[in-house]
């Protein structure tokens, strides 16, 4: 494993995510002059390439085997670090791992989310209780046992509706339903499980909501020992119905300022509303005609390419400056650039075998075009998108403002767009 020749505090990260977008951290984690722990109960999600070992050969202190799922088993490896005095932080990068992580934080001394704020987020029946309790604005719902109580609770709210996990993240499992056989065939998907898709117990049942009708921001928000700094306002865009796969995103926000402050202001109610009071959020927000109503807070950075738009757009790169607030130093949020980004997401079109993506080669004579990743190689089968997890690839791109960011990063989505032949019988 790699080591700097001075040592350095160590950082651990309590897993991660896929493919490249998931050992960033790591290397974040070591420009910053850490020495990075990767506490895993399987290494092999991560180490999925020779390229992918070789990195986190390079870039890895230690790694370091735990039952992620139990915050005793990741104190119980990380107390000799913490006993020697090396260990100056833990962090979490994706959602299932942060209430571990909060209490790992709380039995270790170190700076961290308070426990109990990360429980909340973590779980969205929690969120939508103790939001409802502060009048934070957010949809109606009801967490339904069976099936029977899942169909009367849709009926109750009106349809369409929408059924989805407690516990999940990646819009994994969320589902617009229109009538009564959708909720309970939705249900039924839902609940056949009893683990979520790390492995972790679920709490049972599902929620319904009403349908927020609207359209998606996300705001950017890290919370440091002067209260949450609002970094910035993201515009959404999601495929369509029944499922809501992320299909990009801009950044700043292209809507006018009181619209921005709005989406900002309720972020920050519900973030007091469960007592978020240290590290990263990305608070998601529909504005309807009624108002911004709360969708989610998830008690972390902003997944996929958020951190790189916004890292484009201003200067400011989050992850690193979460990174020094998980280990007690004081995040620097200035911004160095006034301009904008966009990415946008690949999905197939339709159910089959991947041909390739169709103008590979006009993309890259657009402007501002900064990266295009195409992770699918042509043969694979692939699926119209239900979560994100269905991404076959992304593009990032750089100007000025964020109407010509999103403009150039729309036609270079277009040009891009993955063709398929029907899959094999
Ligand atoms: N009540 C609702 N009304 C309208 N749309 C909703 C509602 N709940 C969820 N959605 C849509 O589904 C998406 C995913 O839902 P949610 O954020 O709850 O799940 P998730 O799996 O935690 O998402 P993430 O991808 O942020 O991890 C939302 O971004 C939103 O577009
Ligand atoms: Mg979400």
């Amino acid at each position: 494993m790699a080591d700097t020749p001075t040592g350095g505090p160590v950082l651990a990260i309590v897993e991660t995510g896929r493919g490249d977008y998931g050992l960033q951290p790591l290397l974040k984690a070591r420009e910053s002059g850490l020495r990075p722990l990767l506490v895993t109960d399987d290494l092999s999600r991560y180490a999925t390439s020779q390229a992918a070992r070789d990195l986190i050969e390079r870039t890895v202190h230690a790694i370091v085997p735990a039952d992620t799922r139990d915050s005793a088993s990741v104190t119980r490896a990380l107390r000799p670090y913490a006993d020697s005095g090396e260990l100056a932080g833990v962090l979490a990068v994706i959602d299932y791992y942060v209430p571990v992580v909060a209490e790992t934080a709380r039995d270790l001394g170190l700076p961290g989310l308070d426990p109990r704020a990360a429980h909340i987020a973590r779980n969205k029946l929690r969120t939508r209780e103790v939001c409802a309790e502060h009048d934070v604005p957010a949809p109606e719902f009801h967490r339904a046992t069976t099936r029977t109580d899942a169909v009367d609770a849709a009926r109750s709210i009106g349809f369409p509706c929408v059924v989805k996990p407690l516990t999940e993240a990646a819009s994994i499992g969320v589902r617009l339903c229109r009538d009564a056989d959708d909720v309970a065939a939705h249900f039924d998907e839902l609940t056949a499980s009893p683990v979520d898709m790390r492995g972790m117990p679920k709490p049972g049942g599902v929620l319904v909501e009403e349908y927020l009708t609207g359209y998606e921001l996300s705001v950017e928000i890290l919370t440091t020992g002067r209260g949450p700094q609002v970094v910035g306002v993201t515009d959404k865009a999601l495929t369509a119905h029944p499922y809501f796969v992320e299909t990009g995103e801009t950044f700043p926000t292209q809507l006018p300022d009181a619209v921005r402050d709005m989406a900002a202001g309720a972020a920050l109610d519900a973030l007091k509303a469960i007592g978020h009071d240290f590290g990263a959020a990305h608070v998601e927000i529909k504005v309807t005609a009624d108002g911004p109503r709360l969708v989610e807070i998830n008690a972390r950075l902003g997944g996929a390419q958020i951190g790189r738009i916004v890292q484009e757009a201003t200067g400011l790169d989050l992850l690193r400056e979460t990174v020094r607030l998980h280990v007690g130093q004081e995040p620097d949020l200035t911004r160095t650039r006034t301009a904008a980004a966009a990415s946008r997401y690949l999905t197939a079109p339709d159910s089959g075998v991947l041909r390739g993506f169709d103008g590979a080669d006009l993309v890259r004579r657009l402007p501002g075009v900064l990266a295009v990743d195409l992770y699918a190689a042509p043969g694979a089968e692939v699926r119209r998108a239900r979560s994100n997890a269905d991404v076959l690839g992304h593009l990032v791109v750089r100007s000025d403002t964020p109407a010509e960011a999103a403009r150039w990063a729309e036609t270079a989505a277009l040009m891009l767009t993955p063709s398929t032949t029907a899959a094999p019988c």
